[in-house]
Parts: C-alpha cells; structure tokens; sequence
C-alpha cells in the first residue's frame, strides 16, 4: 500500500510495507496538506512548525479515557507513567527523577560506556559477521538503564523480553487501536514486571545501593513521596523510553552511516564530529516516528476545529524533513546544524534521558566508525512497532 494513503485509517502509518522506507510516504503525507483527519477521531500533523507547536501547547496533553467527575474536575490518572500524564502530577514526579538525569550524574556513566562498547564490540569483532542489534545495539542501552535502576546482570535478558511487549502497546491513549492479542501480552508482561520490581524495590528498601530503584523507594521531598505505583510506573518508563529508543538511534544509525561511506569516512576521520553526528543521525531517521497528544478541551489548532478527546498526532520524522526548516531534508549531511530537530521531543515532555542517550549514541557511533572494515552483511528487517521505528537485525562484518 504505497499509493495515497492519506484518506486512509491512520494514514497508513502502521503498515508494516512503508517500514524500511517510510520517508517518501512522510513526504507525500507532508505535500498533500499540513494537517489531516481521520474519521476514527484523529488530527495528523506533518509540517515542523504545527508539530512543535502542538508540544508545547498546554491544551493537549494525555488521558483519552480519564472523563470528568460530575463536580467538573478531572478524574485522577492511575496506572499511567509520567510520559501519559499532565500538570501537576506529572511536573511532581519528573521533578522527582529528575536529578539522576542531571549533566554530573550522566558525565559520570561516560567510563561505564566506554568500558561496555570496548567489551561488546570486541565479543562481536571476535565473530566477525555478526547482528549489530542483538549483539550491539541492543544491549548497549538495556545493560545501561539495567545497571541504572539497579537490576542485577543475571535478571538482563528477563527484563528484555517484558521491555518489547511493554513497548508494543506503551501509550495507553492507542490501546483502542491495538489487536487483543499485544494488549493480553503487554498485560502479562506487566503483571510479570510489577511483581519483579516490588520485590527488588523491597529489598533495597531494606538494603539500600548506589541505585536509581534505591534512590526513588527513599525519595521525600517535602514530605513527598512515591506511591508503590508511581515506582514501578517509573520504573516501567524508565527501562522501556531508557533503550527502546536508544537501540533505534544505532541501528538506524549505523544503518545511514554504512549507505553514506562519505558521511562515515568523515565520521572517521574526525571523532569531534560525533555530537553532530548524533543530531544529525536523529533527524534523518527518527527513532521515535511519530508522537501523539489528547484534545484536553475544544480547540482551534493549525486552522482545524478539534473537540475534547480527539487526538493529534505529530509526525517527527515528517517534520525533521521539512524543508521549511531543513535545507535539502533528504541528504545526510553530518557537518550540518540539525539543532531545531525533533528526534527528542520539545515542551513538557521532552526526553529527560536526552544525556545519556546522546553520550550513549557518541561513543558508540564513534567506536563503530574507527572499525576500518565495517561494512553491512545484508538488508536490515525492521521490528514490528511503527512508532518506536528500527531495525529488528542488521547483518554487519566487523573486519
Ligand atoms: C521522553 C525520545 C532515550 C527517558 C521522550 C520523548 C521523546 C524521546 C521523543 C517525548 C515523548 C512525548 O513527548 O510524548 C528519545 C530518543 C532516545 C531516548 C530518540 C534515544 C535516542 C532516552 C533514555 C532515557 C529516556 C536513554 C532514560 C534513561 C525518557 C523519559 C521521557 C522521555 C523519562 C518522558 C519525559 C516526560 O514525560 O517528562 N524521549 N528518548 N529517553 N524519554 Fe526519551
């Protein structure tokens, strides 16, 4: 389905056929109209300029299914990670987590990196042919926000598997969307995760460590503190937006850098480019394809009429080719100034774990790049989730 799909439900988005290539599908999405409806109850947003507007626009935020109580107020938001919920509650608990993200916090993890990206690129350049997802990509950040929140080394490949079922359906605003079969198996993976992190945090409780799940069972702030839920919601967002995305930036990364042997060569040659390679690597292949937002009251937005409970979506990795905004969109061109992309978001909700993920992408990208025979080994398969948008394998020789 590579025709028009504009008049299409959700516009064709979550068609697994536009996945190796979807940008030429964002572009006829973004030429035929800045903003388009569809009659499920949704706004889709394509231009730069409409989609940074939308986010930092306080009458959109989340909670389709939270109604008002009979008084007028809002229903109080259960069950949700701070990522799916508003003012106040969640200014509270971003503020609450916020200090581990902190730029002394994350410059302190750039020994750790190092030390993880020499020991899995040497396991891998030993195999010479390998998967740079399942051997690179992937654990690289999983073993990172593991080693965060406090998760013991032997625990890794249990939380993996709990961590992409939990992504397939992570916003609760799309759960109408979703076959029964991912909703039962995220369900599942929940109940498992739940269980698991109440144990660790409980005991950590008791015994505390120098860890992230230590420091927010103890966390009081003015007499604040954490619910048992509010802790594993955290938690939950913190493994799942901690790597789920992180793997994207390398492996869709490596990918563009590989069919670019220029842009690699420079790379190569001049490691100081890394921090803009990163940017630059984030705007030309979206980790994150697209981001979603609730009407919290009726609003007129972009020249559209929307009512209360409608959602607006806002296609990054349309806008972070916008030529309004990005001079000649489709080329890679590491030596350009992305700064303006929206690989991290903007308002509120804007990625707390920008640090690490940009210190994480740096040396890991740069690591690659020194490799004198990197080169790919066959034709990446993408994973099964349209938003968080990667490949699933990447076949690479390493010499
Ligand atoms: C939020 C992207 C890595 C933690 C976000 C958002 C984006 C994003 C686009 C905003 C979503 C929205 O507005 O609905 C990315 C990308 C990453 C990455 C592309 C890697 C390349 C990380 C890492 C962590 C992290 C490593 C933590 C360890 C978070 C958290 C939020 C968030 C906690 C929610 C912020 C809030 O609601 O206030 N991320 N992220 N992310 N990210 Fe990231």
């Amino acid at each position: 389905m590579h025709g028009n799909n504009a008049e299409t439900p959700l516009w064709g988005l979550l068609d697994p056929g536009i996945r190796p290539a979807p940008y030429p599908h964002h572009r006829r999405l973004r030429e035929s109209g800045p903003i388009h409806h569809d009659p499920m109850g949704a706004f889709l947003l394509t231009r730069h300029a409409d989609c940074a507007a939308l986010l930092r626009d306080p009458r959109f935020g989340h909670g389709k299914l939270v109604t008002a109580r009979p008084d007028g107020s809002p229903q109080a938001q259960v069950g949700r990670p701070f990522l799916f919920l508003n003012p106040p509650r969640h200014t509270r608990l971003r503020h609450l987590v916020g200090k581990a993200f902190a730029p002394p916090a994350v410059a302190m993890l750039r020994p750790r990196i190092e030390r993880l990206v020499a020991q899995l690129l040497d396991d891998a350049i030993a195999l010479g042919e390998v998967d740079l997802i399942s051997t690179f990509a992937y654990p690289l950040p999983m073993m990172m926000i593991c080693d965060l929140l406090g998760v013991p080394t032997e625990d890794h490949g249990m939380l993996q598997q709990w961590s992409h079922d939990l992504a397939m359906a992570f916003d609760p605003d799309f759960d109408f969307l979703q076959p029964p079969d991912i909703l039962v198996q995220r369900d599942r993976a929940w109940s498992a995760f739940a269980e698991y992190f109440l144990d660790l945090a409980e005991r950590r409780r008791r015994r505390p460590q120098a860890d992230l799940i230590s420091q927010l069972t103890a966390v009081e702030e003015h007499g604040d503190i954490l619910s048992q839920e509010e802790l594993l919601n955290t938690c939950e967002l913190l493994l799942v937006a901690g790597h789920e995305t992180t793997v994207n930036l390398l492996g869709n990364g490596t990918l563009a850098l590989l069919r670019h042997p220029d842009q690699l060569d420079l790379l190569r040659r001049d490691p100081r480019l890394a921090g803009n390679a990163v940017e630059e690597l984030l705007r030309y292949d979206s980790p994150l394809q697209f981001i979603a937002r609730t009407a919290l009251t009726d609003a007129q937005f972009a020249g559209r009429y929307v009512l209360a409970g409608e959602l607006v979506i806002a296609l990054v990795a349309a806008a972070n080719r916008d030529p309004e905004v990005f001079n000649d969109p489709d080329r890679l061109d590491l030596a350009r100034s992305p700064g303006r992309h929206l690989g991290f978001g903007l308002g509120i909700h804007s990625c707390l774990g920008a640090r690490l993920a940009r210190l994480e992408g740096q040396i890991a990208l740069t690591a690659l790049a020194s490799l004198p025979g990197l080169a790919l080994a066959g034709e990446p398969v993408y994973r099964d989730n349209p938003v968080l948008r990667g490949p699933a394998s990447l076949p690479v020789r390493l010499r």
